[in-house]
């Protein structure tokens, strides 16, 4: 039987991953995985996951099943961090999963068991792991226009054009903010017409959100979902904690179905219990219980919210000293880009024989289509990116 199988295609960012760690070259600098790390190169428990794991540790008295859908607590503690009031709690279902890419996969189940024939649109890049679930699950997607390689910005006139072109039934796969991998992002004027043109058409949107935090601040990375979840009837949302929390291995995710009204929300409820159970039964608990923690308590929400901000301000900081880099060493502005893009990644706009020449000639490692990680730097670090960037001619 196993002989049927054929081999799968390689996960451009898992293979990146591998090649790096298989480089015996001293100085190599990773910018492609998308992991945060500070400036020793380290991705560090944050403090607050410390102190809830101690705390856990001591008054966890059992690991027996919690609920299909993961202990309530915890998905009205993230649902409110995502969601703020925008919308009606009887309105919302939710069930743990394991990860932002499990929350992905579940949703996408969740679509074809109720709009079997939808088309998902996905903008034009994407994460690669979008369309691959996509395929995998035999569902029909779409690419929307969405990032301008010359002005490395949001191509908006392109985007709202095709996605004009969404039916009733179909779904529209929004970033929710930190957009990966371009790091180009929308305006709140932006998500309002989107939002306006989504209720136009009927097509449902989901969006995932795996970076709140990362870019303008937890508040202002939420504003564009919340827009959305205030002012269409159905959308699905995949939340992840693995980088704001920065607990990768916990696999610690959200799905959340706003359904157009509360007479609804039962039956969507039952069904996102009933895919987690055909599925893997119960969700991962240990992050889910530290991210619960860290929400419910004062202290521990205040002192994670302060690591996250200087987390983003760092990030925010080498995007400045890149971009003045670039600008001193190139000669030209032409990578004031860099200063805008908001999360963990910026597209670069460069070939892919640019990117592999970066690999090869300088030990500098980001994904093929020139996505770099910008928490992979440090200011010892920029200069030498700029260099390698101008010399490869981008
Ligand atoms: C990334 O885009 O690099 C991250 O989301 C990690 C992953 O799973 O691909």
């Amino acid at each position: 039987m196993l002989t049927n199988l054929n081999a799968q295609p390689v996960d451009k960012i898992m293979a990146l991953m591998a090649q790096y760690r298989e480089d015996p070259r001293e100085g190599k600098i990773d910018l492609g995985v998308g992991v945060y790390k500070n400036a020793q190169g380290v991705t560090p428990v944050m403090r607050a996951v410390k102190a809830a794991e101690k705390v856990l540790w001591e008054i966890e008295g059992t690991k027996s099943y919690t609920g299909l859908a993961g202990d309530p607590a915890f998905g009205q503690a993230l649902s409110g961090l995502v969601l703020g009031d925008s919308v009606a709690s009887d309105r919302l279902a939710c069930a743990a999963q394991p990860g932002g890419t499990g929350a992905i996969h579940q949703a996408v189940e969740l679509i074809k068991m109720a709009s079997p024939d939808a088309t998902i649109w996905l903008s034009n890049p994407t994460w690669p792991n979008h369309p691959s679930i996509i395929k995998h699950l035999g569902m029909k997607m779409a690419d929307y226009r969405y990032f301008d390689n010359d002005s490395r910005a949001v191509d908006f006139d392109g985007m709202m054009a095709d996605l004009a072109g969404a039916k009733a039934g179909d779904v529209v796969l929004l970033h929710g903010c930190c957009h990966n991998p371009t790091g180009a992002n929308l305006t709140l004027p932006q998500w309002k017409e989107v939002a306006a043109l989504l209720e136009k058409t009927g097509a449902t949107p989901m969006i995932d959100i795996a970076y709140q935090g990362f870019g303008d601040g937890l508040e202002e990375d939420a504003a564009g979902t919340r827009l959305i979840a205030s002012s269409l009837p159905e959308v699905l949302i995949a939340a992840s904690c693995s980088k704001n929390f920065g607990i990768y291995r916990e696999r610690t995710g959200l799905l959340m179905a706003i359904s157009d009204n509360a007479g609804q929300t039962g039956t969507t409820q039952q069904n996102l219990t009933h895919l987690n159970r055909q599925n893997f039964s119960f969700p991962p608990d240990h992050g889910a219980r530290l991210v619960t923690m860290i929400l419910e308590d004062e202290g521990l929400r205040a002192d994670w919210m302060d690591e996250l901000e200087s987390v983003r301000k760092g990030m925010l900081g080498l995007r400045e000293q890149l971009a003045g880099e670039l600008q001193k060493q190139a000669g030209s502005d032409r990578f004031g880009f860099v200063a805008e893009h908001r999360g963990m990644f910026s597209r670069l706009g460069a070939t892919p024989e640019q990117v592999e020449r970066l690999r090869v000639e300088h030990g500098i490692y980001m994904v093929g289509d020139s996505r770099l990680n910008i928490a992979g730097l440090n200011a010892e670090t920029v200069p030498v990116l700029a260099e390698a960037i101008v010399a490869v001619g981008i």
